[in-house]
């Protein structure tokens, strides 16, 4: 069934698909359950807590689901918010830096950055956001836990500025912080949001305004964050650009936004203002140039993942559409190999409890059970010739080898580890000689546990893991047979030869020694 443009062209201006990016513990998981609070996916947000609470949230989300028929697939939460789509892409497993993390932010359209007030830009704030940075992709910053004694607001703007290179623009302003934190004044329209505390943070915050100037703001927020708000607002209006739109949506400018998510506030305040700043689907960049949202049916994959659950043991695609109008039981091509495929029974589409996804616009998430064909990266169309250029791959910083406890369950291993692999859980590099296990490459060690704890659950296999003192890969080019001559016995997933270094001095030295390798530059982060 073909659909009207008018209606196709509606429904992709109204899509909003993110991700957040933080440091664990910002507040990520606590925004999430906030921003589906106001989304009107739930009425009240248990005071779900983040670590031993996490199962609880996501089988809370479960039931949630069931009652009230939204939409929550492992990778990505679906909600309408003022008339919009909302898409927020899941990205697990942020306490353990993982390449699935990357690629899941190649089907974001924008990003939420959340930082800690207290602790500012963290080291893997830094590396997410230069993967956004690396897309283009616009990037909005809120600024968490307003509620605790925090860093002088000006100063994380700098920090921002300096560490990431991008101009920030605040959009609302605190008004104290920690015990002393009274609300946000919107820069914008000139309205003071007072902040109240709740019992628990349960429900939604009460929310009063008043201008600047009204006598009010006084008895609000007492004499003195009154004045130095004024003063505050003075030097924001007198010393920081404007927010330009244009720049916002080009990557180069972050608005800004305070609050506190566990206390209910300044999130709905942000989610306002998100639906109307984020970008819609764009076109995406493909061998035959730039593809339109509204061009007929694509999607491509970009995440795999093995045993979702106990009961369904098998494998599963999430593929994002990038243009047109998806509907179940469509045929298709799988493009990469010509194979012709009906996304129907053989790849029943479902969310969380294998709900069949009836149809699809771009910008939207569908699970696609993968029989072995999907690769990350693959792209489905009803256009046979479509396919993305090339799909980045992060570069592992650290390695180890692994040894297979019991002998006899190779076949199991080469199983989980090849399917693990394809997931992005570690990058597996293998001796050419066959003689030796593999190396595994990940890009923080806590992916190596990772790896092991799930070797052993899904596949049944014990492996003992050490980690080397390898620090660096490089994949190698040249004449073939010097290369062969040369190569240290180890290659990539898909053959090619690689080297790993143990220090940066170590690479330069053998560089310099063989000037008939080429040491090819790192594959490029997203
Ligand atoms: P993450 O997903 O980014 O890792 O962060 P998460 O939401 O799990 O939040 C990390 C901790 O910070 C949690 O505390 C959470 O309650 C707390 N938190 C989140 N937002 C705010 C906020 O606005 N103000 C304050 N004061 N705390 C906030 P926890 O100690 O891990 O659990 P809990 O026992 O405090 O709930």
């Amino acid at each position: 069934m073909t659909i009207p443009t008018a209606h196709l062209d509606q429904e992709i201006a109204r899509r909003r698909t993110f991700a957040i990016i933080s440091h664990p513990d910002a507040g990520k998981t606590t925004i999430t359950e906030k921003l589906l609070l106001y989304g009107g996916a739930i009425q009240e947000a248990g005071s779900v807590t983040a670590k031993e609470g996490r199962s609880h949230t996501k089988s809370d989300w479960m039931s949630i689901e069931q009652q009230r028929g939204i939409s929550i697939s492992s990778s990505a939460l679906t909600f309408e918010y003022a008339g919009r789509h909302v898409n927020l892409l899941d990205t697990p497993g942020h306490q353990d830096f993982s390449e699935d993390t990357y690629r899941t932010l190649t089907a974001a359209d924008s990003a939420l950055m959340v930082l800690d007030a207290a602790r500012g830009v963290q080291t893997q704030t830094e590396k997410l956001f230069a993967v956004c940075r690396n897309r283009g992709i616009p990037i909005l910053t809120f600024v968490n836990k307003m509620d605790r004694p925090a860093q002088d607001p000006f100063d994380l703007l700098s920090q921002v500025e300096n560490t990431l290179k991008i101009t920030a623009v605040p959009l609302t302003w605190p008004i104290g912080d920690g015990p002393d934190f009274k609300g946000v004044y919107d820069l914008q329209t000139g309205q003071v949001l007072a902040f109240e505390r709740t019992s628990g943070g349960k429900h939604r915050a009460p929310m009063q305004t008043a201008g600047l100037d009204d006598p009010r703001l006084v008895d609000l927020v007492g004499s003195d964050l009154a004045a130095k708000l004024r003063e505050d607002v003075e030097l924001i209006q007198g010393a920081m650009p404007e927010f330009d739109p244009a720049a916002f949506l080009a990557g180069e400018l972050t608005p800004v936004f305070f609050g506190s998510a566990m206390n209910n506030f300044g999130v709905e305040h942000f989610l306002a203002n998100f639906v109307d700043l984020a970008p819609p689907p764009g076109p995406v960049e493909t061998n035959l140039g730039e593809r339109d949202p509204d061009a007929p049916f694509a999607g491509f994959v970009f995440k795999l993942q093995a045993n979702m659950s106990k009961q369904h043991r098998d494998r599963t695609a999430f593929m994002r559409v990038m243009s047109g109008h998806f509907e179940r039981g469509m045929d298709v091509t799988h493009t990469r190999t010509g194979r012709k495929l009906r996304l129907s029974q053989a790849h029943t589409l479902f969310a969380q409890d294998r709900e069949k996804v009836e149809e699809a616009y771009p910008g939207d998430i569908v699970g696609l059970v993968n029989p072995g064909v999907f690769q990350i990266g693959d792209v489905v169309s009803v256009d046979p010739k479509v396919t993305l250029p090339s799909f980045p791959r992060f570069t592992p910083e650290t390695f180890a080898t692994l040894a297979l406890k019991d002998v006899g369950k190779r076949k199991a291993f080469m199983k989980g580890l090849t399917q693990l692999a394809e997931e992005g859980v570690v990058q597996v590099f293998y001796p050419t000689d066959g003689a030796r296990d593999p190396y595994l490459g990940a890009v923080g060690p806590l992916q190596f546990e990772v790896f092991q704890a799930r070797l052993a659950e899904e596949y049944g296999v014990d492996v003992e893991l050490h980690v080397t003192s390898y620090q660096l890969v490089r994949w190698l080019a040249g004449d073939a047979g010097s290369v062969a001559r040369f190569a240290r016995h180890v290659e990539d997933d898909q053959g090619r030869p690689v080297m790993l270094f143990r220090s940066k001095y170590d690479l330069d030295y053998t560089a310099e020694q063989h000037p008939e390798i080429e040491f090819l530059p790192l594959p490029r982060d997203l």
